[in-house]
């Protein structure tokens, strides 16, 4: 879960691997680190914090001459963050550097033979192992950089996307992956290396993301060469052309990126059914479930697998799955499902949700369920990730990315498509009259107006959030469509503002968590007109009996619980399975304004990565 950026070409290599590592803090923040080639040696510039702290840190003590360089932004899996923990690393000899993501898991085993053999260690990291082992295996066999690589990982079991150059040749650069993303963007007479196309898009468009055990040699004024980690076969690169943008990944005018995709919502949303659903022809269009219609129809249950963020929206997707198109499903959390040993058959479908597509856990689960023959589909944003490629078919979400640690529109664009593949199996299934289903698909088009709506309680949610700023506790409750979106809202509120919250089924309240009401607890309630209503009102009395305050989510209009709650948000009318699209945005605000309020890092909260490519 760190990211990695690499130059080579013609342009000075410094500013392209600050900003792309600037882009790639997502995936942690805990240290960073530069080396450039300046064309005699090599320097490093590498500290504990974050990207800023290390331009202000190379700028002091490295010339940022170069037009070959790596950089590193790193969440510390082995070694605490430190200085000498960041990456890069060198060899022994100060020949070889290297960046990596991911982990090496025999690293002490092996480190205990290099030890024997007189290598020393300065960093607890598993990558500087890594490197000392390339270098050993070079000088034993006497191999050119690539091939030492090549061998060296075939002796290392873990993950990893690496980057090593030997500054004795400083036109080539070997790139190397397994588990953890690595995209190389192909430019004139230059490459660029990085985790994801973020760094590079401005310079070019055609990117070559590599596979799993696929590695490559970037050499100046030479083609790319690629090959199999295993067993050497040529490998041939498949440059796509990448239609991201690069105002898509700035923060066009807000202060953080949450609040920039929170505001991307009905256009994320639009943008996630554009082409697919087609009202004025009566149709949902989507060529992954369209190839294989039959199988998922006929499946004996669908079992979805996520974690997170997009765990949740599996749980909204179970409800609309089992309601509309009558198929059961499972919701599983990736991390159990993997190491359970669960039945799965020939005859089940597997949807594996991610917004990154890289979520080791969600990608183990997929291995496993195709292994033992089950059919997989993703649901993913990022395009050409992992996920996407190791699934059999797949929708992606078009959200466009999504940098703020915490999940926003990558859940509403799920919820999406989860929601129009439901619709596609219920009509298919005979499940839902012509009328009906049209109706659905019109309710669907008006959705992008109605977050839109609800964005309006921006200012009300401000204040209300001023209110609940110091609380320590907060409980989140929901029924039906809106218990994930209760879920959704306490694990908003805890990752951004490091405040104590619980989502629950509204009903289960009198089974515990009651306990915990009094003058002090700030109760979320979602209750919205449709769907077990006054089951809810029911429960907000009893909150409302124990002086706990109520902040609830109505529908528009709504005259009863505005007489019982402390602070009411409304949101617009609409059918009770797409509440959730709704009811999540002041839930969203809500935890933004608190931790602003509270001065926390709201696009990279402490001890969280973007992405987690580490189980
Ligand atoms: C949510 O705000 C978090 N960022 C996190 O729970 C996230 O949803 C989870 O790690 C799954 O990520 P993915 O969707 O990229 O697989």
């Amino acid at each position: 879960m760190c990211g990695i950026v690499g130059y080579i070409g013609h342009r000075d290599a410094y500013p392209i691997i600050i900003k792309g590592l600037e882009r790639l803090e997502y995936r942690g923040y805990d240290s960073a680190g530069v080396v450039l080639f300046d064309g005699e040696d090599s320097h490093i510039a590498k500290t504990k914090g974050k990207v800023e702290d290390l331009k202000q840190k190379s700028e002091l003590t490295i010339p940022l001459r170069g037009k070959l360089g790596l950089g590193h932004t790193r969440w510390a899996t082995h070694g605490i963050p430190n200085d000498i923990n960041s990456h890069p690393h060198y060899s022994n000899s100060g020949d070889l550097v290297i960046i990596h993501n991911g982990i090496i898991e025999n690293y002490a085993s092996i480190k205990k033979e290099l030890i024997k053999r007189g290598y020393s260690f300065e960093s607890d990291t598993d990558t500087e192992v890594l490197i000392n082992l390339i270098e050993e295996v070079k000088k034993k066999e006497g191999v050119k950089l690539g091939k030492a690589v090549q061998i060296a990982l075939n002796q290392v079991v873990g993950a990893y996307a690496i980057a090593v150059f030997d500054k004795n040749k400083p036109d080539e650069i070997v790139v190397a992956r397994l588990g953890s993303p690595l995209a190389i963007g192909i430019g004139e007479n230059e490459y660029f290396i990085a985790s994801d196309a973020s760094p590079f898009i401005e310079y070019t468009n055609n990117a070559i993301y590599l596979e799993d055990e696929e590695m490559a040699i970037v050499r100046i004024g030479k083609e790319i060469k690629m090959r199999k980690i295993k067993d050497d076969a040529i490998a041939y690169p498949n440059i796509l052309e990448l239609q991201m943008n690069l105002e898509e990944i700035e923060k066009g005018g807000y202060d953080h990126f949450m609040l920039k995709e929170i505001y991307e919502q009905p256009r994320a949303i639009l943008d996630t059914y554009r082409g697919r659903l087609r009202s004025d022809q009566g149709i949902i269009k989507m060529d992954g479930i369209d190839q294989n219609l039959e199988k998922i129809m006929n499946a004996n249950r669908i079992i979805i697998v996520a974690c997170g963020t997009s765990w949740h929206a599996g749980l909204v997707a179970e409800y609309i799955f089992e309601d509309l198109a009558r198929i059961p499903v499972e919701v599983e959390y990736a991390s159990e499902f993997r190491y359970r040993n669960p039945v799965i058959t020939d005859k089940d479908v597997l949807i594996a949700i991610s917004q990154s597509g890289e979520t080791a856990d969600t990608l183990a689960a997929i291995k496993l369920a195709k292994e033992r023959g089950a059919f997989v589909f993703g649901v993913c944003n990022v395009v050409g990730s992992s996920i996407a490629r190791e699934t059999h078919a797949g929708a992606y979400t078009h959200a466009g990315p999504e940098i703020g640690v915490a999940s926003t529109k990558a859940f509403t664009t799920q919820i999406t498509v989860l929601t129009l593949i439901a619709l596609k199996l219920a009509k298919e299934k005979g499940m839902l009259s012509k009328s009906k289903f049209h109706e659905y698909l019109t309710e669907l088009e008006g959705v992008p107006a109605k977050v839109e709506k609800s964005l309006e309680s921006n200012e009300l949610v401000e204040q209300i959030a001023e209110v609940y700023k110091d609380a320590e506790n907060c409980l989140y409750l929901g029924r039906g469509y809106n218990f994930p979106v209760a879920l959704e809202g306490a694990l908003k509120l805890k990752e951004i503002s490091y405040i104590h919250a619980e989502g629950y089924p509204a009903a289960e309240m009198k089974h515990g968590p009651i306990a915990l009401i009094d003058e002090q607890m700030p109760v979320v309630v979602i209750a919205t007109r449709k769907g077990h209503y006054e089951k809810v009102v029911s429960n907000i009395q009893e909150i409302k009996s124990r002086s706990g305050k109520i902040i609830a989510v109505v529908t528009e209009g709504d005259k009863t619980v505005k007489e019982l709650a402390d602070h009411v948000v409304e949101v617009p009318e609409i059918s009770e399975s797409l509440t959730p699209l709704l009811t999540t945005i002041p839930l969203q605000l809500l935890s933004y304004h608190i931790a602003v309020m509270r001065g926390c890092n709201v696009d990279q909260p402490r001890n969280l990565a973007k992405s987690v490519t580490v189980e």
